[in-house]
């Protein structure tokens, strides 16, 4: 059983003018060829990689291997790392391990270690964890690509203040750049374990990189599994019979209802607890992508994440009757990890007695189409993505689904969806304010701004 994307209720057949024709797609085939013919020749030449890392058998095993040594020296593995270098991580771990794999026991969490992605330099939090933490108990994967991220040094500072010298040697690995940055170069001097991201990875595109992998292999995750998944959605997105191409019908549909209908708000609204943090994965890997300047002008899609059926309570309503601007990707697990039968009781009350008998993930699964049907009948589109189960295969296929998709859709945008040129002038900014050597022309320019009139701070 595989991944399946169901875009009926994309169609005007189903949703009337909002919907998508076969005609649309025919009319971007000639941009989608092109699109997997760039991928593939980027592949070729090792300018890309990350649709070969599923076969980069050697690569998943260093990172297995070392991973599972965690697990057996430490009880808790801390990622230190921001953007791609920990949402990728986090977003397996959440949708593969126990719900509670943090609070329950070893066996429980398949032999892993527990596994904590502070993702941001928020002291509160950070040392709300480090204070509960036993560091003699605990590793620390430090995850960056560039080797000079802000945040992850911040907290890589004050874990190594933490930990001292001789106890850092043991307890930091050090995943980055193969040759280059800061990172490579201390964990160098001072002896760490390291592991590479292939230059050709970019930080959102390295969720099965040792970015993703070892955290997941130390947590007890079947990394194993999520690499054939992913394996075989990258196979089947390189057929040039583009109706049978899954990536690129995603990237087409969701590009044309951008474009073609006036529908830039794309959400992703999985029915699923456990992939909640997927959809802050799409966010970041469709934004910083897709969103980009073109010439004198401006692309790219708007992503929002939701989870059903929580959310049916909140954002629904704007999807339902607020502006005709957006497009609807549902995610549905056929089956689900754990169900309950929701028991009979208090059958004098009609609101409560329908619901006996029905299990959860049946009330979970007809509110989803529910909800899809009732947008389709407000002529608002939605696709589908459904997958068997939430397994280690499912996910790895989603993974690789939509990491390819948003290959395809830079092509059809125009723009390089691999670069994030916008992100880096921020960047730019921080290390002026800080006064890092070499940014004084950074801070000039902020200094050089309007001063702020107090009228306009109440
Ligand atoms: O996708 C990207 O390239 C970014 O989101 C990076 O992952 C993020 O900025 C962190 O960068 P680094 O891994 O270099 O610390």
């Amino acid at each position: 059983m595989a991944l399946t994307i169901d875009f009926n209720l994309a169609t005007r057949a189903q949703v009337g003018p909002a919907g998508l024709e076969r005609t649309d797609f025919a009319g971007l085939s000639a941009s989608l060829t092109q699109a997997l013919d760039a991928l593939d020749h980027a592949h070729e030449r090792g300018a890309l990689q990350f649709m070969r890392l599923p076969q980069d058998t050697a690569a998943a095993q260093a990172a297995i291997v070392l991973g599972k040594q965690l697990a057996r020296d430490f009880d808790e593995l801390v990622v230190l790392g921001i953007g791609g270098s920990s949402l990728g991580g986090k977003a397996l771990f959440a949708a593969l391990s126990h719900p509670l794999h943090n609070l329950v026991t070893r066996k429980q969490r398949s032999g892993g270690t527990r596994l904590f992605f502070p993702d941001n330099s928020d002291p509160s939090t950070f040392a709300a964890l480090l204070d509960h933490l036993d560091l003699s108990r605990t590793a620390f994967a430090a995850i960056t690509k560039s080797g000079g991220t802000a945040e992850t040094w911040a907290q890589l500072l004050e874990i190594h203040r933490r930990l001292g010298a001789e106890a850092a040697k043991r307890q930091i690995v050090a995943i980055t750049d193969p040759t280059k940055g800061a990172l490579r170069s201390v964990a160098q001097e001072h002896g760490w374990a390291t592991l590479p991201v292939p230059p050709a990875v970019g930080g959102r595109f390295s969720v099965l990189t040792a970015v993703g992998t070892l955290p997941l292999a130390a947590a007890g995750v079947d990394v194993a599994g999520i690499l054939a998944g992913a394996g075989a959605m990258a196979e089947r997105c390189r057929t040039r019979s583009l109706e049978q191409n899954p990536a690129a019908m995603l990237a087409a549909a969701l590009f044309l209802f951008d474009t073609r209908r006036q529908r830039p708000l794309h959400v992703l609204m999985p029915y699923a607890d456990a992939l909640r943090e997927t959809g802050d994965w799409f966010v970041q890997l469709w934004a910083e992508s897709l969103g980009k300047k073109k010439g004198t002008g401006f692309v790219g899609p708007t992503p929002l994440r939701a989870v059903g059926a929580t959310d049916q309570h909140s954002i629904l309503q704007l999807l339902m009757e607020g502006p005709q601007d957006k497009v609807t990707v549902f995610i549905a697990a056929a089956a689900p990890r754990v169900d309950l039968t929701i028991p009979k009781g208090f059958e004098s009350q009609p609101d409560v007695r329908y619901l006996g008998g029905h299990t959860m993930h049946g009330l979970l699964s007809a509110e989803q189409q529910a909800t899809s049907a009732a947008l389709a009948a407000a002529g608002r589109p939605s696709l589908t993505i459904r997958i068997p189960k939430l397994d280690p295969f499912s996910l790895g296929e989603l993974i690789m689904l939509w990491e390819v998709a948003t290959g395809i859709a830079g092509t059809l945008y125009g723009i390089d969806p691999y670069d994030q040129p916008g992100v880096e002038a921020g960047k730019r900014y921080t290390c002026g304010l800080l006064g890092r050597p070499g940014y004084e022309e950074a801070k000039a320019e902020l200094d050089a701004r309007p001063k702020p009139s107090p009228d306009w701070i109440l």
